[in-house]
């Protein structure tokens, strides 16, 4: 039996403790939050310890699952991993490429088993995908077009601490084109605009709808979209486009009836609202890989590694945008090695 910690009960963290719960070979044995009220509940609900610290939590744990507000992980990555603890850390792992770089650094050499939360990585559908691309079955992989939409705008309190689009978002596409080409994006351009929330662009510096396109050096092409609500829910598309075969992972919903009218021909039911419904397969299939990579001691399917090279490619998207122009990922890189 593998025991976790949960440090953070907020939104995600109550799914993780859900996911936890009814993983085989797992067991929540303690949860801390600074929030005592937020603690308290996911502590009376799965009947485990509720921690006085985040120490005491991890302690008690074999591996530490980190849900915490993004600029706590790094710090907790580097106090589970010194205590000698598998770790699993939400995405981003630091909105800053140098914490990121001085945490690998910290880490690196420990022994433990380090899993980022990139969890359509574990969607069947999008692993399908990517499972057919590694087989060869499109030929020679040409293009990859993602679509991520929000169903709808989350409050402006997160968005002012989020990170912005490319960082807080968009990571989770850049994550998913490098898990599906098999080779590094190195050029980047992205531009965005604010046309959910008009003064989002001049009170945050941020956007709420964006694209982007990557190249690598072999020519493989990504285009990425991104909008922060989208009316008729959460619109989660993955294409791969090559020489012999298209591949679609499409949306989902609770179930495939269809309906026709005299008003509808094809009309369904909605799609998921967001993900904890869409991706509930495959945040569970996450924690079960991670425990899995804990007892063979096997490399996770998401790296501390997937973390960084996701955060250097928001990085440049977040450069392209201001410089209008594309960035190599080398002008991130070599600015922080
Ligand atoms: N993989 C995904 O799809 C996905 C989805 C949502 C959020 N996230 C990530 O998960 C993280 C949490 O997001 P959220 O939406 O749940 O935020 P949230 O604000 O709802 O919850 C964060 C919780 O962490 C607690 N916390 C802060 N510092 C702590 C510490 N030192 N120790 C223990 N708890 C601490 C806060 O009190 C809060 O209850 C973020 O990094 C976010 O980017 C990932």
């Amino acid at each position: 039996m593998t025991k976790f910690a949960l440090l953070g009960c907020g939104r995600i963290g109550k799914m993780h403790a859900a996911t936890i719960s009814s993983a085989p070979g797992a067991e929540l044995v303690a949860v801390y939050d600074p929030v005592t009220d937020a603690a308290d509940a996911v502590g009376r609900s799965f009947g485990c310890k509720v921690a006085k610290d985040a120490a005491e939590a991890i302690e008690m744990a074999d591996a530490v699952l980190i849900a915490t507000s993004t600029p706590t992980h790094a710090d907790l990555i580097e106090a589970a991993a010194n205590a000698g603890k598998a770790v699993f850390c939400e995405k981003p792992i630091d909105l800053d490429l140098k914490r990121v770089v001085a945490c690998r650094k910290a880490v690196s050499g420990l022994g433990v088993t380090i899993q980022i939360g990139f969890n359509r990585r574990f969607d069947p559908g999008h692993r399908a995908l990517r499972d057919a691309v590694q087989r060869g079955e499109l030929g020679e992989l040409q293009q990859v077009v993602i679509t991520s939409r929000d169903p709808h705008i989350a409050p402006r309190a997160y968005l002012q601490v989020s990170g912005g689009i490319f960082r807080d978002m968009m990571i989770h596409d850049f994550d998913l084109a490098r898990f599906v080409l098999g080779e590094e994006p190195t050029a980047v351009f992205a531009t965005g605009s604010a046309l959910i929330e008009r003064d989002l662009e001049t009170e945050l510096g941020d956007v709420d709808s964006a694209m982007v396109i990557m190249r690598t050096d072999s020519g493989k092409l990504v285009h990425i979209n991104n909008s922060r609500a989208a009316s008729y829910g959460y619109d989660q598309r993955l294409e791969a486009f090559g020489s012999k075969a298209m591949l679609i992972s499409s949306n989902r919903s609770p179930n495939e009836l269809r309906k026709f009218d005299g008003q509808f021909t094809d009309a369904g039911v909605p799609y998921y609202d967001f993900f904890p419904s869409r991706y509930a397969e495959a945040f569970s299939n996450g924690i079960i890989s991670f425990i899995e990579s804990i007892k063979n001691g096997s490399k996770p399917d998401s790296t501390f590694d997937d973390g960084e090279k996701a955060l250097v490619l928001a990085d440049a998207a977040v450069l392209s945008k201001k410089l209008g122009r594309f960035v190599k990922t080398s002008e991130i890189t070599g600015a922080v090695s």
